[in-house]
């Protein structure tokens, strides 16, 4: 059977990207990483990707006359791979609303904090400025918004008396580094449908 073909974008450390790739290795994320697309050549992810045998489209949007340029170029490559998933791990950039119109769908993206509370940049750092006392990870369905789309899957995690950013962070990884790939598990069994904002998960 063929398998179940996945893209990872990616903009920076790569520790979620790192959790996908040896969920991979384990045979428990139920498809193949194809291509990590990254907008920053320098980023640690990139090494990440190379040590883990995957191709790497690492350009800078700036580098092409127009974004539209830029992004025809990544669905080239994932076209020539098959992808049937874009996996947004720490991916900071708004993707424009004719690439999210095609994969509609097909894009997933992981925040840390329990949307629609904390969107955008820095979430654990509003968190923590806003006091609340349980915050959390959300994966989520990529619409034109920023961090608005279905919520596929969620996990709080209980902000402690003394958190530093740093603290909660920590905690905050561990729980996305486990709940992404088994949520990308889940769209390579099948088991995601999507009926308007609702999202079911199947057994
Ligand atoms: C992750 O915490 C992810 O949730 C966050 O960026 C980090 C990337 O870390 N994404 C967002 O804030 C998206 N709005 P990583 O590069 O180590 O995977």
């Amino acid at each position: 059977m063929r398998s179940f073909r996945i893209a990872v974008f990616a903009s920076g450390r790569g520790s979620n990207f790192q959790a996908l790739a040896d969920a991979q290795l384990r045979g428990a994320l139920g498809g193949v990483i194809s291509i990590l697309v990254c907008d920053k050549p320098q980023a640690p992810v990139v090494e990440l990707a190379q040590a883990a045998n995957v191709d790497v489209f690492a350009f800078q949007p700036k580098e092409y006359a127009t974004k539209e340029d830029y992004e025809r170029e990544i669905a080239v490559e994932l076209q020539q791979r098959g992808v049937e998933l874009i996996v947004l791990a720490g991916y900071m950039r708004l993707l424009s609303p004719s690439f999210v119109e095609f994969y509609s769908g097909r894009i997933i993206n992981i925040h840390p904090s329990l949307l629609p509370a904390f969107p955008g940049k820095d979430a654990i750092g509003q968190a923590l400025d806003y006091g609340v006392k349980m915050t959390g990870v959300t994966v989520h369905f990529v619409d034109g918004g920023m961090d608005t789309g279905p919520v596929i899957a969620q996990k709080a995690v209980e902000i402690k008396e003394g958190d530093t950013a740093e603290l909660l962070a920590q905690r905050i990884h561990a729980v996305e580094q486990k709940l992404y790939s088994e949520v990308v598990s889940w769209f390579a069994q099948g088991r995601i449908s999507l009926n308007g904002r609702n999202v079911t998960i199947t057994e």
